[in-house]
């Protein structure tokens, strides 16, 4: 991380547990909120910021959630959404596992086929979809047999 980047983050307090996740693309800020289901509900902490300086992305969003850890349905959605993702997982004050987020080689139950004849929308169905093409991302639905876009999917 640039000092640059580095002052302009240091302005959102550090958590003493919980998750960051940070170098998020600055668009899908907000929908990554939602698909964490946090909501005015809510009774931890939870800072979000958008549109900080970053030398590798232009810009970039974070979010701070004190007391919560991701499960791996939420970490494998949040690859789908933002590839450029990491979390941190913070105990202590201190970050005890980092990692960039990974879109994995199958994913299976946590999107919407578009297809609308496709088995996974007619019938009570998990979805699978292979991956394709990582960049940009094309996804193969292996029950219907078609490809589509990351633009095209629903996250459930
Ligand atoms: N962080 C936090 N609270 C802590 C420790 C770290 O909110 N108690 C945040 C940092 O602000 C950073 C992320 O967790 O956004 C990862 O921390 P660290 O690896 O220390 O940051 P950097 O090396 O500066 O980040 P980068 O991944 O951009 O290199
Ligand atoms: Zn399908």
């Amino acid at each position: 991380m640039s000092k640059n980047e580095k002052k302009a983050t240091r302005t959102i307090s550090q958590i003493e547990r919980g998750t960051v996740i940070d170098h998020l693309d600055p668009h899908v800020v907000f929908q990554v909120v939602r698909i964490l289901g946090i909501d005015d509900q809510i009774e931890d902490t939870v800072t979000v910021g958008t549109n900080f300086h970053s030398n590798v992305l232009g810009k970039k969003g974070i979010i701070k959630i004190a007391n919560r850890f991701l499960t791996q349905d939420a970490v494998d959605k949040l690859s789908v959404i933002s590839p450029s993702a990491t979390v941190s997982m913070i105990e202590d004050y201190e970050v005890k596992r980092k990692f960039k987020v990974k879109i994995p080689e199958l994913i299976e139950a946590i999107l919407k086929c578009p297809n609308p004849n496709c088995v996974t929308n007619t019938e009570e169905w998990p979805t699978r979809f292979r991956v394709a093409v990582r960049d940009p991302l094309l996804l193969f639905c292996t029950y219907c047999e078609r490809y589509f876009g990351k633009h095209d999917i629903e996250i459930l």
